[in-house]
């Protein structure tokens, strides 16, 4: 097992520096260009959420990222200690969204959960999200 994890300041400035962190961590595993975009996209959909949804303007919060590594998976866990989500089945249906004036389209979870291989979501409201997801990368893939 490798591991490493962050704690960082919930900004949208943020996002890129753990994408791109994320997937140099899991390159380790020696996954395809392909599967590196996938992460990269799953990652950027949940910090994302807990940027724009998790917290109120203002509020000067953080955002936890996780990854654990073993040897034909990558773990990722992006977590927020943010208003929570009411009904998390609902909320990861396609095309749900309650920020539809900000032009949000609603397929975050949708995209997380095309990338991804599991996406295991847990939330309490008043609280924060936790988003669980894994990657299986075999050796020769
Ligand atoms: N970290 C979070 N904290 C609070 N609510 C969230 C969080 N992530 C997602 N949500 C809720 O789930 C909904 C669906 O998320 P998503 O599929 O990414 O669509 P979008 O971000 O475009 O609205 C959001 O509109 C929001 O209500
Ligand atoms: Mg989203």
């Amino acid at each position: 097992m490798n591991k490493f994890c962050m704690q960082i300041s919930a900004l949208s400035s943020n996002e890129a520096f753990v994408r791109s962190t994320v997937s140099a961590f899991c390159a380790h595993l020696n996954p395809t260009l392909e599967q590196l975009e996938e992460i990269k996209t799953a990652v950027s959909e949940a910090f994302t959420n807990c940027v724009v949804h998790a917290y109120s303007r203002g509020e000067e919060q953080t955002i936890g990222v996780e990854v654990s590594l073993e040897k034909d998976r990558a773990s990722i866990i992006i977590e927020d200690h943010g208003k929570g989500i009411e009904d998390v089945e609902k909320a990861m249906q396609p095309f749900f969204t309650t920020r539809p004036e900000q032009e949000r389209s609603g397929m975050g979870f949708t995209l997380m959960n095309t990338f991804m291989d599991s996406v295991t979501v847990t939330s309490q409201v008043g609280n924060g999200t936790k988003v669980v997801m894994t990657k299986i990368i075999k050796e020769g893939d």
